[in-house]
């Protein structure tokens, strides 16, 4: 009982700090001016259609649940980091979609089983530490014959080699929590699945971002709006010297893919898998 209500204290504590390491920064900023192509990709991959009810897990401001909405579907937008939901709220009303906003728990959904005809989650449900129980929710919340749709980073691509980068430099990971760019792993995907889902397809595609003058300046835009980067800076921030280490080995990533010619321009991989549930 003890343990139990421990266990339970320490997920609250993880989240709540998670919650606002997601809060940092300027994420509202990423969605809107480097990624707004992954939502439309994921809905139109999922095939979300008029009438459908569908859930956004781990949706920030959107970048899905907006897209979805727009189609004519009943959406759910769902996140940890409510504090998200204004940015989101604001980007909806530009677009003229009308959408709810949830806060939830990717590892502890807060709707009843098979309530969903269409479960999605962009580069989102990745960030949940546990892995397993963050994709039985999925399953769980998936009517039978529904579909899940997912993007997520992929280990081998940019924004997975950017989390190797700065793991020497990051807090330990909490016991059992697993890297998040495994969940652009297929066969990774395919194992918390098992055979609840059917009809699985994975494609790997990159999304192309652009706008700095020099890998360093992309280093010094991403250290201001990305809020795993940000904590991960706060974690050192009193030995300059293995600050002075990260801002080197950030620029020097961003420089090996740079293809650009008058600025630094940066293919980032991702998987979009989507799956129907048995
Ligand atoms: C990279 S952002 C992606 C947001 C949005 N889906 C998009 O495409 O822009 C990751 C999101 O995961 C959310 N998140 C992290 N851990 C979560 C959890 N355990 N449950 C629900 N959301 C979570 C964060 O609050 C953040 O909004």
């Amino acid at each position: 009982m003890t343990d139990t209500v421990d266990a339970t204290a320490a997920d609250r504590a993880l989240k709540a700090r998670h919650r606002a390491m997601w809060g940092l920064g300027d994420y509202p900023a990423v969605a809107r001016d480097l990624i707004p192509e992954l939502g439309r990709v994921l809905v139109a991959a999922a095939g979300v259609r008029r009438g459908e009810r569908v859930l956004d897990v781990a949706a920030g401001t959107g970048n899905a649940a907006v897209p979805a909405a727009l189609t004519g579907a009943e959406v759910v937008a769902s996140d940890l980091t409510p504090e998200l939901f204004p940015a989101g709220r604001e980007f909806a009303a530009r677009a003229g979609a009308e959408l709810a906003w949830e806060e939830a728990d990717a590892e502890a959904l807060p709707y009843a089983d098979a309530s969903f005809d269409v479960v999605l989650s962009c580069v989102g449900v990745m960030f949940a530490p546990h892995h397993q129980q963050a994709a039985d929710e999925l399953v769980r919340v998936c009517r039978p014959g529904g579909r899940i749709g997912l993007v997520s980073w992929t280990p081998e691509g940019f924004v997975g080699e950017m989390f190797r980068t700065m793991k020497p430099y990051a807090p330990p990971p909490p016991p059992g929590a697993q890297p998040p760019p495994l969940w652009g792993d297929e066969q990774h995907v395919r194992g918390l699945f098992g055979d609840r889902v059917t009809d699985v397809v994975a494609r790997r595609r990159t999304v192309t971002t652009s706008g700095w003058e020099t890998p360093e300046a992309w280093r010094d835009y991403w250290k201001s709006v990305y809020g795993p980067t940000i904590a991960t800076y706060r974690n050192i921030a009193d030995d300059p010297e293995r600050v002075a280490a990260l801002d080197r080995d950030l620029a020097a990533l961003a420089a090996r893919y740079d293809r650009g010619a008058g600025g630094t321009v940066l293919d980032w991989e991702y998987l979009v898998l989507t799956a129907r549930r048995a």
